[in-house]
């Protein structure tokens, strides 16, 4: 079992979406296992398929982790895998560190950069219902690069927009004070069209169903990270 020991550091000045954000899943963290299978949540069940056709990695980064909850689906495949979880709200990075399941959870938000991760320090990187939160993606992916091993991977997905039907797959959609940003196929196959990344799935699903009935359509990526540095802005 690894070190669950807390890292306490954390990150000064969350940006407005990201305080938002905390506030969203801080209330819901006590509830957060019966929302997810209510809402049937793709997440837990593609991630598993997914790896079982990746190698082995030593280190997982798993972003957005909230309590924890992909912390098993991990193990289960990779028991000698070391865990770390990054969350904006606090409620979960205590939920994900009571789980044991991590070796530290920090509390960060993935609109600022991962400055306080090492460049070349996961072989997996994962980004699972946590993109949709972020205005800028591409940002983020860029610190992502950084933080892979060439070779290394990124599970992730993204909140599908699709252009001739709006209605079903909008371009934003609200949680309380709280906007998902979604994106069209072209636009998610673009974040990884060129070096560092190889794009090696790209899956439209029905990502989960909220408790209003939105089903909410999904693009579930799996992307390579090839050698050479990441791409410039
Ligand atoms: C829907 S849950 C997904 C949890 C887990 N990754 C999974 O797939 O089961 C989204 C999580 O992302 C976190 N999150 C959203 N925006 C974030 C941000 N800007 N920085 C850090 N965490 C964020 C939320 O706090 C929440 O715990």
């Amino acid at each position: 079992m690894p070190d669950a020991r807390a890292d306490v550091a954390d990150v000064a000045g969350a940006s407005a979406q990201g305080e938002a954000v905390a506030a969203l899943y801080d209330g819901m963290a006590a509830r957060y296992d019966e929302v997810v299978r209510a809402g049937r949540y793709v997440g837990p069940g593609w991630l598993a398929l997914r790896l079982r056709r990746l190698p082995p990695p030593a280190r997982v980064l798993d972003l957005g982790c909230a309590n924890g909850r992909l912390g098993p689906v991990v193990r289960r495949r990779f028991p000698a895998a070391r865990l770390s979880g990054v969350d904006v709200s606090s409620a979960m990075v205590e939920a994900a560190r009571a789980s044991g399941l991590y070796e530290s959870v920090r509390r960060h938000d993935l609109a600022r950069p991962l400055d306080r991760w090492d460049t070349g320090s996961a072989e997996l990187v994962l980004a699972l219902g946590c993109l949709e939160f972020l205005a800028e993606p591409a940002a983020l992916l860029r610190e992502v690069a950084r933080v892979l091993v060439p070779g290394g991977h990124l599970l992730a997905s993204f909140q599908a927009h699709w252009p001739d039907r709006p209605a079903l797959a909008p371009r934003s959609t609200r949680s309380a004070d709280v906007r998902h940003h979604a994106l069209t196929e072209d636009e998610v196959a673009g974040l990884f069209d060129a070096p560092p990344w190889r794009l090696e799935a790209l899956e439209g699903v029905t990502g989960y169903v909220s408790a209003t009935g939105f089903a909410c359509p999904y693009w579930m990526v799996q992307a390579g990270r090839q050698g050479g540095p990441p791409r410039a802005e």
